[in-house]
């Protein structure tokens, strides 16, 4: 009883919040709220009440895009032209939050949501999707770890998060689409995420084919403990930044 009272004001003071800060539609805090209300064990994520006592402040959503990752050369998997998930990561604003402990991942953990996992978090680079995903897990799944937010919890968050989350279609709606060797201006990339999502995080790498200039590898997109979504902080990776200039290639 006072627990479900203590859910309630949580869920309350996100809702207030997302008032606040986003002033999103009316609608969309409707769907909040549905996906913050209990419904049952594998289907709700009313615990992330729990996450206040977890020492971080932000998730962060990685997002990799697939020609990116892969154009070194070095992908043993089908992939194509569009985001999928790198991982869910703690973010702090005072530390740096490293590997964490926790329970160790079974394949069962993920039976309910396997096909959404498979088509949304694959790995591309090694055969095994399962192993990708355990090493999510132990690295940072672990940091959001509680009785009640369990490893099926942490993976639905992420495609909960994924699915909210077109940065695809984001870009395209600002005629930014992936020109093989066409080069953009990392600013007007930022601009049109920004827009929809907050400020995100733009990681790159470098493209052996084009000369090896710096092509947008990753998107991290920000989130506060309501799920608000938030500007990324900007002391993030910067030995990972973009220059001024980036591809985006396509398959
Ligand atoms: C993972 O699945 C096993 C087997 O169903 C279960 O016993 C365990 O509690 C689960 N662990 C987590 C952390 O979700």
């Amino acid at each position: 009883m006072l627990m479900a009272k203590k859910k309630s004001l949580f869920i309350l003071l996100c809702i207030l919040m997302l008032n606040l800060l986003i002033g999103d539609a009316l609608n969309e805090l409707e769907e909040d709220i549905d996906f913050l209300e209990p419904k049952n064990d594998h289907h709700s994520f009313n615990d992330l009440e729990g996450m206040k006592e977890i020492p971080f402040d932000y998730y962060q959503l990685v997002l990799q895009w697939q020609p990116a990752t892969c154009s070194p050369g070095i992908c043993l998997r089908p992939f194509s032209s569009r985001f999928s998930i790198n991982g869910l990561w703690a973010g702090s604003y005072s530390r740096l939050i490293g590997r964490c402990t926790g329970s160790r991942f079974l394949e069962q953990n993920v039976t309910s949501i396997r096909k959404e996992l498979d088509k949304d978090w694959p790995s591309l680079i090694i055969s095994s999707n399962p192993a990708v995903w355990s090493e999510a897990w132990n690295l940072h799944g672990t940091c959001f770890e509680t009785p009640t937010f369990q490893i099926n919890d942490y993976f639905r968050l992420a495609l909960y998060l994924f699915w909210r989350s077109d940065v695809q279609k984001a870009l395209q709606d600002f005629g930014i689409e992936p020109i093989n060797g066409k080069q953009y201006e990392k600013s007007d990339i930022e601009a049109a995420i920004t827009e929809k999502f907050g400020k995100p995080a733009l990681r790159c790498n470098l493209n052996v084919k084009y000369f090896f200039q710096s092509q947008l590898a990753q998107v991290v997109l920000c989130f506060n403990k309501c799920l608000a979504r938030i500007d990324c902080p900007s002391q993030y990776s910067p030995a990972l930044g973009c220059p001024t200039k980036i591809l985006w290639i396509k398959t």
